[in-house]
């Protein structure tokens, strides 16, 4: 298997929506969920969660949920217009795979639900005056998702390497409360992304993205990066 360097996989790790029913291997799974707990979490708590659907009928199930979900999804995008960076082709591009997805996610051999687990605070009386739970409590409310898509984010570099297809998708959570139901996750536990995994149709492929110019900033907000 070719070995791209880490910057070539950043470069060409596009979502690949499109994947063939064939099994992925266990020992592949787990490499991706050992990337993903890589991942650096907040305080290193490590309290995410990883479903991993791999049986047939589940997956079915989930799909029939992610195509729901997908429905008001559809008519959400209906209503947005194409942001100005992408060309009619990429908009049009990112709809049309996006609803292949809404019909064939229960078809991916792996569906990986990437989850975390409640982190609550120390009790009350533990905290000096100065410090307010209440300011505390939305600060953990702030920074949540930023201790679990770093592991998505690894998950979908490690699928890059391996040569499997993956796209971090959240329909789901429009029927959040029906998923967790369906796979037995536990109310206090968040899902936060829906992953397809398999092997590809389509390649890998170059990213298009707007210039550092529009997304960077030098110093200050307001003046464009420059190297
Ligand atoms: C937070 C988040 C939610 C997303 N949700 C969905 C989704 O529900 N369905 C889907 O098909 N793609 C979803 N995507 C994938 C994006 O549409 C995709 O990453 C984007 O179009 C860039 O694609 P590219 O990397 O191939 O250029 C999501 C991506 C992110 C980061």
């Amino acid at each position: 298997m070719p070995d791209p360097g880490l910057f070539e996989m950043m470069d060409t790790a596009r979502a690949l929506r499109v994947l063939k029913p064939d099994p992925v291997p266990n020992a592949l799974v787990e490499r991706l969920l050992h990337a993903a707990t890589r991942a650096s979490s907040a305080g290193n708590a490590q309290n995410w969660a990883f479903v991993v659907v791999r049986d047939a009928a589940l997956r079915r199930e989930v799909g029939a949920l992610y195509r729901r979900a997908s429905d008001v999804a559809a008519k959400v995008y209906a209503a947005r217009d194409r942001p100005p960076h992408l060309t009619d082709r990429q908009w049009h591009g990112m709809l049309v795979a996006g609803a292949h997805l809404y019909a064939h996610m229960g078809e991916a051999p792996v569906l990986i639900l990437p989850c975390l687990q409640p982190r609550d605070l120390p009790p009350a009386d533990r905290f000096p005056p100065e410090v307010s739970l209440a300011d505390e409590m939305t600060y953990l409310d702030r920074i949540r998702g930023a201790s679990i898509y770093p592991a998505v984010q690894n998950i979908v570099l490690a699928c890059r390497a391996l040569g499997l297809g993956t796209v971090i998708t959240t329909n789901h959570l429009r029927l959040e409360a029906e998923m967790k139901a369906l796979l037995g996750i536990p109310t206090a536990v968040d899902t936060f992304a829906l992953m397809p995994v398999g092997w590809p149709v389509g390649k890998p492929g170059p990213l298009s993205r707007k210039p550092l110019a529009e997304a960077a900033h030098r110093d200050r907000w307001g003046k464009p990066w420059a190297p």
